[in-house]
């Protein structure tokens, strides 16, 4: 008889109770349907992806110009790395703030209207960055229910009063301001909400800002590049000009193609940030070839605005399409095309179906929604053919039959 396999000491409970209470917690996700893997994804050729050695039309990058694949992003990293570096060194206050990173936040500040800049290692870090840095104890916040995890981390980082207010209400958000009397007051909001798509109310926030002595804090992530006749975001495409009370927050991982975060502001924000963002003040400083790749995303939103407008035909492409499948979309326009399945097993079939039929989509499933709302996200980018618009629908229609939603 063979003798029983020996147990490890990592399989012994109590040997490892903390492995063991790691694998108890990671079945009870699986039990519900939330288990998350990563997903290696081959060298793409524009939308055109390898996955699991399979191609696929990846329909999931927020890469919404297709600068991502631009020559002339990939050069100037290039020759920035050859010419300056790999590394930058120190952080910015120490010696790593270079000529490059000066000149990148001159252009930020110019492309914003905004007094001044500061650019950082990525979005993540900047929503950090600017929410501790402005915001402490005895101070408040005012933030969306459905703003991004980011500014859900750096709210409670802050050790700030943080007040939620229901998704897109700026009554209600001028209301939770009101409540509070004296120190520093944020009002916080995504301009394009990453998983629903749609956009907050700007200009009624704006005056709920205004009205109550605080800060309107816009993390554009989504809408920079994107929204507005000149790719300015959404505060252009609601015809907003830069008040002194906006604080604009963006990234240059999505439209633009690269990777980085910035705050665009009034110049006390910035000095603040400056000299009381611990995100900021002590992590080594973006490199030379971020820094060249940003500037060439940037300067690319108004030399080929061209992009902007076959996105935007694009997106009106997939969205009718999607109409005429009977699926429900939660936002009205751009890029960000969510598909509201309802329970997360649902969601991810589809997206599996989906898959066998040679298109990539992810289901957003709870954390990162709310219970009861997984979703089909579909991105379209600039990159897209119409005829990948057309398969993507025809896969998706297929993949809605076999998923019997
Ligand atoms: C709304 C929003 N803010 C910030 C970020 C973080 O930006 P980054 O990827 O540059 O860290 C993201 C997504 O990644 C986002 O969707």
């Amino acid at each position: 008889m063979a003798k029983p396999a020996r147990e490890t000491a990592a399989s012994t409970p109590t040997a490892q109770p903390s492995l063991h209470e790691l694998g108890r917690r990671l079945r009870e996700v699986e039990a519900q349907g939330l288990t998350r893997a990563l997903r290696p994804i081959g060298p793409a050729n524009g939308p055109r992806v390898t996955i699991g050695g399979r191609p696929c039309l990846l329909m999931a990058s927020n890469d919404y110009l297709g600068l991502n694949q631009h020559p002339r992003l990939a050069e100037a990293a290039l020759e920035a790395a050859l010419t300056q570096g790999a590394g930058s060194g120190a952080s910015r206050l120490i010696s790593g703030t270079l000529d490059a990173h000066a000149r990148l936040e001159k252009e930020i500040a110019a492309f914003k209207s905004a007094e001044a800049a500061l650019f950082m290692a990525t979005g993540y870090m900047t929503n950090l960055s600017v929410i501790t840095g402005l915001a402490g104890p005895g101070d408040l916040i005012v933030s969306d229910r459905l703003n991004h995890a980011s500014i859900i981390d750096a709210c409670r980082l802050s050790r700030a009063q943080v007040k939620i207010y229901a998704h897109g209400d700026a009554d209600e958000a001028g209301r939770r301001l009101r409540e509070n009397q004296g120190g520093i007051k944020l009002l916080v909001t995504d301009g394009v909400f990453s998983m629903d798509g749609d956009l907050a109310p700007l200009p009624e926030l704006l005056q709920a800002a205004q009205a109550n002595g605080a800060l309107l804090v816009v993390d554009d992530a989504h809408g920079t590049g994107v929204y507005g006749k000149r790719g300015r975001g959404t505060l252009e495409h609601f015809g907003l000009t830069p008040a002194p009370e906006l604080v604009m927050v963006g990234t240059f991982s999505k439209a633009l193609g690269g990777l980085g975060g910035f705050c665009a502001a009034s110049r006390p924000v910035i000095d603040m940030l400056v000299n009381r963002a611990r995100p900021f003040l002590y992590s080594t400083a973006p490199p030379p070839a971020q820094i060249a790749a940003a500037l060439a995303g940037l300067a690319l939103v108004d030399e080929e605005p061209h992009l902007r407008q076959r996105l935007h035909a694009l997106c009106g492409r997939l969205r009718e399409g999607i109409g005429r499948l009977g699926l429900r979309v939660i936002s009205s326009q751009g890029p960000i095309v969510p598909v509201l399945v309802g329970e997360a097993r649902q969601a991810l079939a589809l997206a599996q179906a989906l898959l066998e039929r040679g298109v990539y989509a992810p289901a957003i499933r709870p954390p990162t929604v709310p219970e009861g709302t997984s979703r089909l996200r579909l991105t379209v980018t600039a990159a897209h053919a119409p005829q990948d618009i057309d398969q993507a629908l025809e896969a998706l229609a297929g993949a809605v039959r076999e998923a019997g939603l």
